[in-house]
């Protein structure tokens, strides 16, 4: 550094190292915004997998029963189109974070109906989850209303993970429920119970951050993403997020609004 090897005088000095601060900020503030946008796509990515599933397992069922009755056939039509709508969400979401200038998940936030949008979930996962002869359940307060002010589309990612981590760690011939229950003034509580493994009590905080898998567990793909993502979408609601154990066995995942 020339102001060690020459004599500078103070302010000159001052300067220097105001500068070399200030691009200092400037290199973490940059490192975190690609950081934030590699997550981002990374966590998109990984969500393209579900509707990807969903399309080619109905697909599959139509060329396999090409006598179904009309009304089932059109069902499964349905599920392809609902499918390739939230493939063609994705991408272009995919394409706006990949340019995202903040680090920040960016909120859009309506006044949803909370279990309507837990039941399509539901409706959607239940080709995947009959595949392993597992049985989806909604509970839901359901028809009364209550206005719900999040995002949901990223809620929906948000339950979706939750759904298919229940369903992936679940026995065969097992039941995973999604309970919707209103709390408070304006807030809500979501818990997806199955009855697989559960999680330990020392990895209850740990399996929530990034590339974290828990106990490795053989026969299931593990990339430690999905709780992560659950994780950034509940905080970024002021919302919480945790794990209990079920009786008598397995794991229930909390979701907890109330603002
Ligand atoms: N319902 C569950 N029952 C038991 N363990 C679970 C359950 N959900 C998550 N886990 C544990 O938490 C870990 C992290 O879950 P997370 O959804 O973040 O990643 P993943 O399911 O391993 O992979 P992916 O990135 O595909 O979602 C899992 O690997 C598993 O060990
Ligand atoms: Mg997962």
């Amino acid at each position: 550094m020339p102001y060690i090897t020459k004599p500078v005088s103070p302010p000159i000095l001052m300067a220097r190292v105001k500068t070399q601060l200030t691009l200092k900020e400037s290199y973490d503030n940059l490192k975190e915004l690609l950081q934030f946008r590699e997550d981002m796509v990374n966590m998109i990515v990984h969500d393209l997998r579900n509707p990807i599933s969903n399309i080619l397992l109905v697909t599959e069922m139509l060329l396999t029963y090409p006598g179904l009755p009309a009304e089932k056939s059109h069902k499964n039509l349905n599920m392809i189109l609902r499918g390739g709508q939230a493939l063609r969400f994705l991408v272009d979401d995919l394409l706006l974070k990949a340019k995202s200038e903040s680090n920040k998940l960016v909120l859009d936030c309506k006044n949803t109906d909370i279990c309507k949008l837990c039941e399509a979930a539901i409706a959607d996962l239940k080709e995947i989850a009959a595949r392993k002869t597992v049985q989806l359940i909604a509970k839901t307060p359901a028809p009364i209303y209550r206005d719900i002010n999040i995002d949901p589309m990223l809620f929906r990612r948000a339950i979706d993970n939750l759904l298919s981590n229940a369903i992936k760690f679940s026995p065969q011939d097992s039941t995973v429920t999604l309970f919707v229950d209103y709390i408070g003034e304006q807030g809500v509580r979501i818990r997806v119970a199955d009855f697989g493994p559960g999680v330990s009590e020392n990895l209850r905080q740990s399996i929530f951050e990034k590339y974290e898998i828990g106990t490795l567990m053989k026969g299931v793909s593990q990339t430690g993403l999905g709780l992560a993502f659950c994780k950034i979408v509940v905080e970024a609601h002021s919302g919480k997020i945790s794990v209990t154990d079920n009786t008598p066995q397995g794991s229930i995942f909390t979701i907890e609004i109330d603002n």
